[in-house]
């Protein structure tokens, strides 16, 4: 019970519906992160969610303060918007949020990357969907209208231990 409670925070679902409509929803972290005062990423339109009807939809979890400085859910709709896939969205984005966490040094590792969980999941128009983390060995589900599945979602530094 304590591996679970510690192990879970906030919660992104993106979908489409069978008309093509697109939605999402992205909670509070719930367990982490209750500091009195701080505003995570969540609630905040193009950080923790961002749904173009005529684009995509995008959520995330992970350290929101990264993701707001960066409009990240934003992002990866936009970039979705400029051709590239949902999961090629989503690593765009995290390559961008890792080149801007340069400049906060107490973010990074002693190799220069963020030291620093952040997760993207998107679905497009074409009902294409996909995900993406900052560190390997994370998984994603996906309910195909068929069948739930969990899958191994792409990431952008693989972890060493
Ligand atoms: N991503 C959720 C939070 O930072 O509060």
């Amino acid at each position: 019970m304590e591996s679970y409670l510690s192990s879970y925070g906030t919660i992104n679902c993106c979908a489409i519906d069978s008309s093509g409509n697109l939605g999402g929803v992205t909670t509070t972290s719930g367990f982490f992160f209750k500091i009195p005062g701080r505003v995570g990423d969540s609630p905040i339109i193009g950080a923790g969610l961002y749904v173009d009807n005529d684009v995509g939809a995008a959520g995330s979890t992970g350290r929101g303060e990264a993701n707001i400085l960066n409009c990240g859910s934003f992002q990866v709709v936009n970039f979705m918007s400029r051709g590239f896939s949902p999961e090629e969205a989503c690593l765009k984005a995290l390559e961008r949020i890792a080149e801007k966490s340069k400049l906060l040094p107490h973010l990074l590792n002693e190799k220069g990357l963020p030291r620093f969980g952040l997760n993207f999941y998107a679905v497009n128009k074409k009902g294409e969907y996909g995900g993406a983390s900052m560190w390997s060995g994370r998984n994603f589900a996906v309910h195909d209208g068929k069948e739930n599945k969990l899958r191994p979602i792409a990431y952008l530094y693989k972890r060493e231990r």
